[in-house]
């Protein structure tokens, strides 16, 4: 069997183009969406996932300001900033770039954005409204590979999906989104992780298998059943001296291996990754479009 291959950036497209009249129609009302983001330190991956954010805000005409802090930021600093962008009218989104520094504790941060600018979807008002099936902002990398499944014609309505990763950021939210009662969604969903036994059992009874462990290569073909719609959220850099940058990206999912199985399947990079750009920037715009009515 030869897999479809989903193509993340140009559905990442289709969503970012949907976005255009929404943002025409702001600004003909006079608000222009405003992101900012808070990046800490000099993580290699956060400050490319923050360039991501940039160029996408640059493209659509959202307004983004990128804080640049240092490594030796205090949390009371981070806290102090995070206060003042929730007190700013022109500010309709926030998102502070993780992991932080290890002397900040997240959960704090998290807690300090104010719900309704909460863009990530991280904050506890927000999950907490996932989880019982609320209007809410749901985390961007889950809500993109929902969007990824519908529009490549693979729904997850009455399908078992499991998922590998019990992440905040992805495995969590991502079951929580698959298993509302609505169209769209409706799914039978598995969560393993790095404790559970016989994890290949599991894989192998998959509809859709969701690979988010950040382990490179981790599934292999034998962990996939024949026909899974297989999606990669994993980005890992592995040593490649023959590579331009001395690295390469890898997913979770053995690649080459698991596409003689799969019915479809989610490459790296130009899968997960730019959808999780285009949820974020669809959040941006609710946010703003939320603040008109406020
Ligand atoms: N680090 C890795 N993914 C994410 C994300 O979606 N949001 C934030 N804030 N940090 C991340």
């Amino acid at each position: 069997m030869t897999a479809q291959i989903i193509d993340g950036k140009a559905i990442s497209a289709q969503v970012l183009d949907g976005l255009e009249p929404r943002i025409a129609k702001l600004k003909s009302e006079g608000i222009t969406p405003k992101l900012d983001v808070i990046l800490v330190g000099e993580n290699p991956a956060s400050e490319s996932y923050v360039r991501g954010k940039e160029r996408a805000s640059e493209r659509l005409g959202i307004e983004s300001h990128t804080h640049r802090l240092p490594e030796s930021t205090s949390q009371d600093e981070v806290l102090d900033l995070v206060i003042t962008l929730n007190e700013e009218p022109r500010v309709q989104g926030i998102l502070v770039q993780l992991p932080l520094p290890e002397h900040i504790r997240e959960s704090t941060v998290i807690e300090s954005v104010l719900p309704s600018k909460d863009v990530d979807g991280f904050s506890p008002v927000n999950s907490g409204r996932l989880l019982a099936g609320e209007d809410c902002f749901a985390p961007a990398t889950p809500s993109g590979i929902v969007e990824l499944l519908l529009r490549s014609g693979n729904p997850p309505d009455g399908k078992h999906v499991v998922i590998v990763g019990r992440s905040n950021i992805v495995g969590k939210p991502l079951a929580a989104l698959l298993m509302q009662k609505r169209e769209g969604a409706n799914a039978t969903v598995t969560v393993c992780h790095s404790r559970t036994r016989d994890i290949e059992v599991h894989t192998r009874n998959a509809d859709i298998l969701v690979a988010a462990i950040g382990r490179p290569n981790f599934v292999t073909g034998d962990m996939v059943k024949d026909g899974a719609v297989v999606i990669d959220v994993g980005i890992n850099r592995v040593d490649d001296a023959s590579a331009k940058r001395g690295y390469r990206l890898v997913g979770d999912v053995l690649f080459e291996e698991v596409k003689e199985k799969a019915r479809a399947i989610t490459p790296v990079p130009g899968g997960v990754g730019p959808m999780t750009i285009a949820m974020l920037m669809s959040n941006t715009v609710k946010a703003a479009e939320n603040s008109l009515s406020q």
